[in-house]
């Protein structure tokens, strides 16, 4: 018999034995009781951990919420409870009632504040039987994520799980007082929407009323908060799930959830305090921690120059310099004539290997690079396939830019700037973590400003909007709006923490003359602009107030709280890297009725179905 069908069969034996709570009351949690309450009567319930039989004694951790309380069942002291446990299961469901007493010499456990007692069981009830768990239910799992995804709630019970989503509770807590002390009020907004261009794609939900159109749910609350302020609502946030389909990361999921923050008759300094000021509030309330203010701060063309990213980890050194103008009349072709040449030093890196140094040429690939060029720096030459390329005078300029010594090794990316600053930004990233340069428990904050307006999007051959279209350009930067995309700025900064971006915002366009400026110069034509956004434009010219706001992802600052490697383990129910839900099996395929209703057929397409993208008969 298979153990599988062997645990169902005691399973279905047992439930002749379980009963009702009826009139019992939990007087303690299983976290709670502690050499203090020797001789207290108590009743407690919560989930078998183990059981162990031993001498004559069964042992079981019975599991809450709160932690673990070791329980035994004594035939002397109750013979009819002992005689009954025997029954008892992995995760089997009970309530027991008895006494607390020390546990013996030597037998005390240091690490659980429950561990210098146990409660010697006078009566206890089965109130639900279990089938065996597909793993154990305990922080150190082997089991691998899908199976704790498809099998979420059992994950949920694991005492790492709890607490990393009373820790978002928590979070969540900390910000609603600060907000609602600063006036701040709460509204929640529409989830079916309208889709609209610029950002990234819809999910979309077809209209059973109107055959042929859709909604689409938000990406963001943006609009409804701006139109908030023209509604005279002064300060707004919401604690908001937004979607988006885009590509999923470990920092991104489908459904994320912002906590969205908008005000009136603000700039730049007084949203960033506000948002300083939250953060603030979330580390004391929540680890107890003062985080110094204000928050250091750096232009965008800073961070790519030093970082290649534009949301720094500023944890630790590794920093880029651009040698462009050293090897401009290089013999190294590639050096030569590329647009960018960047360098990166890591002290000490001399000893690293051939296959190490494969791995991170494998790792920038990833960025479009087609190779990691680099040199070692030894006492009597510089080691590396490209150092006979180089002259005499760029190994000098170059050794003094980066300030080169004797075991260092150096990385080198050539190329246009967009590929260059990845390339290495990610590696400094990787070789950070790899290398064990980043300090443990260290929170660094920074506020990156100064972003352009606009970014040239390869793909559609046109200039989008680097934030969204609804933010204002810097003061002295309209008309450049129309002559000089590249150069435009924005008033739009972004919180980094640890080099996650956690939060974004900026001060919004309140001019409806200069929101439409704007959607020319995304390319929309006058008609375009008023089909898709004529009720934002309207809005404008019914005396909105000028405003501005930011949003945080709330599933991204847990996730640094909790000391987290992905969001979906501050979320309850996460998806996959491909969007789906390995526990209720979402996206799932939907009777014909239910797509004759909304108007749509599906379309074969190399022997899968897919949804068609447009309304059919
Ligand atoms: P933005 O798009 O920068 O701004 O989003 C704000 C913050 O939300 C988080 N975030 C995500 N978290 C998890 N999964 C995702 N797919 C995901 N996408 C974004 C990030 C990000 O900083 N309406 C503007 C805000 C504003 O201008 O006020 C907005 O949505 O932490």
């Amino acid at each position: 018999m298979s153990e599988q069908t062997q645990s169902q069969d005691l399973q279905q034996e047992h439930q002749k034995y379980i009963e009702e709570v009826g009139d019992w009351t939990r007087t303690h949690s299983c976290g709670q009781l502690t050499e203090a309450d020797d001789g207290a009567e108590v009743c407690l319930m919560g989930w078998a951990q183990y059981r162990r039989d031993h001498g004559g004694l069964i042992f079981v951790d019975l599991r809450d919420r709160e932690g673990l309380t070791q329980v035994v069942f004594s035939p002397e002291i109750a013979p009819k409870a002992h005689e009954d446990a025997h029954i008892l299961r992995a995760e089997y469901v009970l309530a027991i009632k008895g006494r607390v007493r020390p546990r013996p010499e030597g037998m005390t456990n240091p690490n659980l504040v429950t561990g210098g007692i146990e409660v010697v069981v006078k009566e206890w009830k089965l109130l639900n039987t279990s089938k065996t768990p597909p793993f154990p239910i305990e922080d150190r799992t082997d089991a691998g994520e899908n199976l704790r995804l498809a099998w979420r709630y059992l994950d949920l019970r694991r005492p790492r799980m709890q607490a990393n989503l009373r820790l978002r509770h928590r979070v969540a807590q900390a910000i609603r007082r600060y907000l609602d002390e600063g006036g701040f009020i709460e509204v929640e907004t529409p989830i079916l929407t309208k889709s609209t261009p610029e950002g990234a794609r819809d999910f979309l939900v077809p209209s059973r009323l109107n055959n042929g159109q859709f909604y689409a749910l938000p990406q963001s609350p943006q609009l409804f908060k701006q139109l908030l302020m023209v509604g005279g609502f002064d300060r707004y946030f919401q604690i908001v799930r937004c979607f988006r389909d885009e590509d999923l990361r470990a920092d991104r999921q489908p459904e994320f959830t912002q906590v969205d923050i908008e005000m009136s008759f603000v700039d730049e300094e007084k949203v960033m305090n506000m948002a300083e000021g939250l953060m603030a509030r979330v580390f004391k309330d929540v680890m107890g921690q003062d985080i110094p203010r204000p928050f250091p701060r750096m232009p965008y063309a800073e961070a790519m120059s030093r970082y290649g990213v534009d949301k720094p980890d500023t944890r630790f050194g590794l920093e880029l310099h651009d040698i462009t103008d050293i090897v401009r009349g290089s013999g190294f072709k590639l050096f030569a004539v590329a647009t960018l040449v960047k360098a990166m030093k890591v002290p000490g890196g001399e000893s690293m290997t051939r296959k190490e140094i494969d791995a991170y040429t494998d790792f920038v690939k990833i960025y479009g690079a087609q190779g990691l060029a680099w040199i070692k720096i030894k006492a009597d030459e510089w080691q590396s396939p490209i150092a006979k390329f180089l002259s005499d005078e760029e190994r000098k300029g170059i050794a003094e830019a980066l300030d080169l010594k004797v075991g260092d090794i150096v990385f080198f990316q050539a190329g246009e700037p967009g590929m260059v600053n990845a390339a290495l930004g990610n590696l400094r990233v990787h070789l950070g973590n790899q290398l064990g340069l980043i300090p443990e428990n260290t929170f660094n904050f920074l506020w990156v400003t100064d972003f352009p307006l606009f970014e040239y999007d390869e793909e559609e051959k046109r200039y989008v909007a680097c934030h969204h279209p609804f933010t204002s350009p810097a003061p002295g930067h309209l008309e450049l709006m129309a002559t000089d995309p590249a150069h435009t700025r924005a008033r739009a900064y972004d919180m980094v923490l640890n080099g996650n971006e956690v939060g974004g915002g900026s001060i919004r366009i309140h001019s409806a003359e200069v929101q439409r400026r704007m959607f020319a110069a995304l390319g929309f034509t006058p008609e375009q602009a008023e089909e898709q956004f004529g009720f934002l434009i309207s809005a404008l010219e019914q005396g909105a107030p000028p405003h501005g706001g930011l949003a945080f992802g709330l599933d991204r600052l847990v996730m640094l709280l909790a000391g987290a490697q992905s969001i979906r383990d501050v979320i309850a129910f996460p998806k996959t890297q491909k969007a789906t839900c390995l526990m209720t099996q979402a996206p799932s395929e939907v009777s014909a009725k239910q797509l004759r209703e909304l108007g749509l057929r599906l379309r074969e397409k190399s022997g899968e179905t897919t949804p068609a993208p447009a309304a059919g008969n």
